[in-house]
């Protein structure tokens, strides 16, 4: 950890173990079965996503990134000047940099993001590469309601950032929702730029889901993982095994745990018995062609502006206007 760690002062709406606790208990009592995949995000966790970001067969990271390289300053050209930037989800902030590093003038920067300790090292380094710009880390669930900090300087105009297709984690119906919720937190003038999967191949989607390094199999075991040192729970991880599916009818990738035998797991005063075979739906990613994102991002007033993809049309990085 770095020394000036400590002095970062991190808003903190963090979930509470309890929340964990009554999820995990609620998804399991369910058929399908499901463990929520906001939950991935502990330290670990977000250790093991950031090695999947780097993987061959997964081109999602890479892609967002090479977009914002490659059309950095006219993305900066159509967010404008003297801008305040939130962004939700941004992790690490590795492409929140590059978009830093192209604006011109902005105000202030509110990352929001349920890893503390991934705020915490980026705010260090945020506020010593661009020493004019506010940082403002606000450690959340940001599905959830949380409040933005003061700013203390005037923005010509709020740009939500939400990248990663982060939205394809949501279901369509919650994904409307949330859309709307954004809508707000931008408020008229306002932005949304964000980066959005785009609909392909199924085998290119299952490679990516179902990489030949096995990092994607242990970011979705170290659920099973966190629940048994964050809970006590008594999962055996070598009696599950990952699978990821890409369900083309629905246009998402399902990802899965499978019962290796038959077996129960104790969490709290709960006990759960799964048969060979039967799964836990861990989380959805839903892809997205651009005429359903600019419908559904429409639907909530959210008016379509620009889309910045890459050759192959693997991703694209959507411009909304209020
Ligand atoms: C964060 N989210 C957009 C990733 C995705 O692609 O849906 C999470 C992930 N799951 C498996 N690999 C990556």
């Amino acid at each position: 950890m770095n020394g000036q760690a400590g002095q970062i002062a991190v808003l903190d709406f963090e979930p509470a173990n309890e929340e964990f606790c009554e999820q995990v208990i609620a998804g399991l009592s369910q058929h399908p079965r499901t463990l929520p995949c906001k939950f991935f995000y502990d330290e670990t966790g977000s250790a093991l996503f950031s090695k999947i970001c780097e993987l061959p067969e997964y081109y999602i990271t890479r892609t967002e990134m090479r977009i914002l390289r490659e059309s950095g300053s006219e993305i900066a050209n159509a967010l404008g000047r003297g801008i305040e930037l939130i962004g939700l989800g941004t992790g690490a902030g590795t492409k929140t940099r590059i978009l830093l590093d192209n604006l011109e003038a902005p105000v202030a920067y509110v990352p929001v993001d349920i890893s503390r300790e991934q705020l915490t090292q980026s705010t260090i380094v945020f506020r010593k590469k661009f020493p004019a710009l506010e940082v403002l880390p606000v450690c959340a669930d940001y599905l959830q309601p949380f409040d933005l900090p003061p700013r203390s300087g005037v923005a010509n105009r709020t740009v939500v950032y939400f990248p990663g297709s982060t939205i394809g984690n949501l279901e369509p119906e919650d994904a409307t929702q949330f859309l709307k919720k954004i809508a707000v937190i931008a408020g008229r003038g306002g932005a949304l730029l964000m980066g959005v999967d785009l609909k392909k191949s199924k085998s290119i989607l299952e490679r990516a889901y179902n990489d030949s390094a096995g990092m994607t199999a242990q970011f979705n075991l170290n659920l099973l993982a966190r629940a048994n040192r964050e809970l006590g729970s008594d999962f055996d991880l070598r009696g599950w095994r990952h699978r990821a599916i890409y369900n083309e009818k629905a246009g998402r990738i399902e990802m899965h745990l499978i019962s290796l035998r038959p077996q129960t797991v104790n969490i709290a005063d709960a006990a759960f018995s799964f048969a060979p075979g039967e799964h836990i739906i861990t989380e959805f990613s839903y892809k997205y062609s651009p005429s359903e994102m600019i419908a559904l991002a429409g639907a909530v007033g959210l008016r379509f502006e620009k889309i910045w993809t890459d050759e192959q049309k693997l991703f694209g990085l959507f411009l909304f206007v209020l």
